[in-house]
C-alpha cells in the first residue's frame, strides 16, 4: 500500500483553556502544563512536518493563546514554511497580540462561537463576557487582514440559532463558516443526554444549510458536519485514518485523530522520541486502520468503503466496543437501529444538566 504524506497537522499547543465547553474534544484526562512541549520542541516538530509534506498547520488547544510564546511558535511555523491557522476562542487575544501574530506570519484565524448571543454563548462556554470579546476580536481579525473562519458547534441547546450563525458569519465578514453538529468524543461523551439533537432538528439543519449554500454561493463557504447518529451513513472521519492528517497532543503524542486515545489497544509514539516521518509511515497506531485490510464485513465488500473508510474508528470503539467494526452510524451496521434508538432517547431527556469541561 502506498502511503501519501499528511496534508495537515493539528498542534494542540496546550489543554489549558479559559472556557469550559461541555463538548470539548480534549480528553477527559488532560495533559498538565508542566508536560507541554517547549517552544524548541514545537519548532523541531514544525520543521519535521514540513519536510514530511504537511502544508497546513492548525494551532489549537485548549486555547492556544494561553501559551505565552504563541507569537514565537507562529514565527517557527512560518520559518518552516507552513501555512498557519490559529483556532481560538479569542480569549487572550488583544489587538496588539494579533498585530504581533500578523508580523510573525500567521495566515488565517478560526474563531469559535458557542452561540449567537451573549446569553447562549457565555452559558455554553462557561465564561461570562466571552461573547462580547469574540465580537470585538472578530473585528480586529478582519481589520488586520486575516481571512476569518467562524467555527460553530451545534447541539440540541443551540441548533435553533443556526440561521443566525450563518447571518453572523456574513455580518462579521467571515469567508467561511464551519457548522459542526456535536461529535460525541471527549467531554461531549459525558453530555450526550444534554446535547443530543432531535431528529427533527438534524433534518431542519440540513435543509437550512442547503438553502444558505445556494443563497450565499461565492460569498460564504459553508462547511457542514451533519448529525450522523440521525442519518444513514457515517462521516469520512479524518478523511480516512492515517491518510490526510495527524494531531500532536500538548505533551507530544502523535495521534491519527483527536480522540484516538479512546481506543485502548493503540500505542502512541512521542515526537520527542521518534522522528515524525517514521511515526507517520511506520508507527503502529497510524497503521492500525490504514487502507482496507483491517475492515470487517459489511465494510470489507461495501462499494462505499473508499468514500467513508468505514466511518469513525472512535465512534465504532465507543458504540460497538471494537474500533475495527463498521461505524454504527452506518445503516449496514447491525448496531445501527440500536444507536438510533439510543440517540432518540438522549434527545428527549430534558432533565439532563450540562457537564462542563474542567481546566487541566
Ligand atoms: Fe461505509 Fe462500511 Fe457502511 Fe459501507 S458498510 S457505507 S464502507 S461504513
Ligand atoms: Fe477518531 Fe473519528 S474521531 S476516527
Amino acid at each position: 500500500m502506498s502511503i501519501p504524506p499528511p496534508i495537515a497537522m493539528l498542534a494542540e499547543l496546550t489543554h489549558r483553556c479559559p472556557l469550559s465547553c461541555p463538548y470539548c474534544s480534549n480528553p477527559v484526562e488532560m495533559a498538565a502544563r508542566d508536560t507541554e512541549l517547549s517552544m524548541r520542541d514545537w519548532a523541531d516538530v514544525f520543521r519535521q512536518a514540513a519536510a514530511l509534506g504537511v502544508l497546513q498547520l492548525h494551532l489549537s488547544g485548549g486555547e492556544p493563546a494561553a501559551r505565552r510564546d504563541l507569537v514565537d511558535l507562529v514565527s517557527a511555523a512560518r520559518e518552516a514554511g507552513l501555512y498557519t491557522n490559529l483556532i481560538t476562542s479569542a480569549i487572550g487575544l488583544t489587538e496588539a497580540r494579533l498585530a504581533a501574530l500578523d508580523a510573525a506570519g500567521l495566515d488565517h484565524v478560526q474563531l469559535s462561537l458557542q452561540g449567537t448571543d451573549a446569553a447562549m454563548a457565555d452559558r455554553i462556554g462557561g465564561y461570562k463576557g466571552a461573547f462580547a470579546r469574540k465580537m470585538q476580536a472578530a473585528d480586529w481579525i478582519v481589520a488586520a487582514g486575516f481571512p476569518l473562519t467562524l467555527n460553530v458547534v451545534l447541539h440540541r441547546q443551540n441548533l435553533h440559532q443556526l440561521p443566525e450563525a450563518i447571518d453572523m458569519a456574513v455580518a462579521l465578514k467571515a469567508r467561511r463558516v464551519e457548522i459542526a453538529t456535536v461529535q460525541f468524543h471527549g467531554w461531549a461523551m459525558l453530555n450526550r443526554a444534554a446535547m443530543m439533537p432531535t431528529r427533527a432538528q438534524a433534518q431542519e439543519a440540513g435543509r437550512i444549510v442547503t438553502e444558505a449554500r445556494a443563497r450565499l454561493k461565492g460569498q460564504l463557504v459553508i462547511d457542514y458536519v451533519p448529525a450522523d447518529y440521525h442519518g444513514d451513513y457515517p462521516k469520512r472521519c479524518m478523511g480516512g485514518w492515517g491518510r490526510t492528517g495527524l494531531n500532536i497532543t500538548p505533551d507530544g503524542l502523535a495521534l491519527p485523530c483527536h480522540a484516538a486515545q479512546t481506543i485502548p489497544s493503540l500505542e502512541f509514539d512521542n515526537v520527542k522520541k521518534r522522528p515524525l516521518a517514521d511515526i507517520w509511515y511506520h508507527g503502529s497506531a497510524f497503521n492500525a486502520y490504514r487502507g482496507e485490510a483491517w475492515m470487517q464485513e459489511p465494510c470489507r465488500t461495501c462499494d462505499r468503503r473508499k468514500l467513508d473508510f468505514g466511518g469513525c474508528r472512535c465512534q465504532a470503539m465507543a458504540l460497538a466496543g471494537d474500533a475495527a467494526a463498521t461505524d454504527p452510524a452506518c445503516i449496514k451496521s447491525p448496531l445501527h437501529a440500536e444507536m438510533q434508538e439510543l440517540a432518540t432517547g438522549f434527545s428527549v431527556d430534558d432533565e439532563a444538566e450540562l457537564v462542563y469541561r474542567k481546566s487541566s
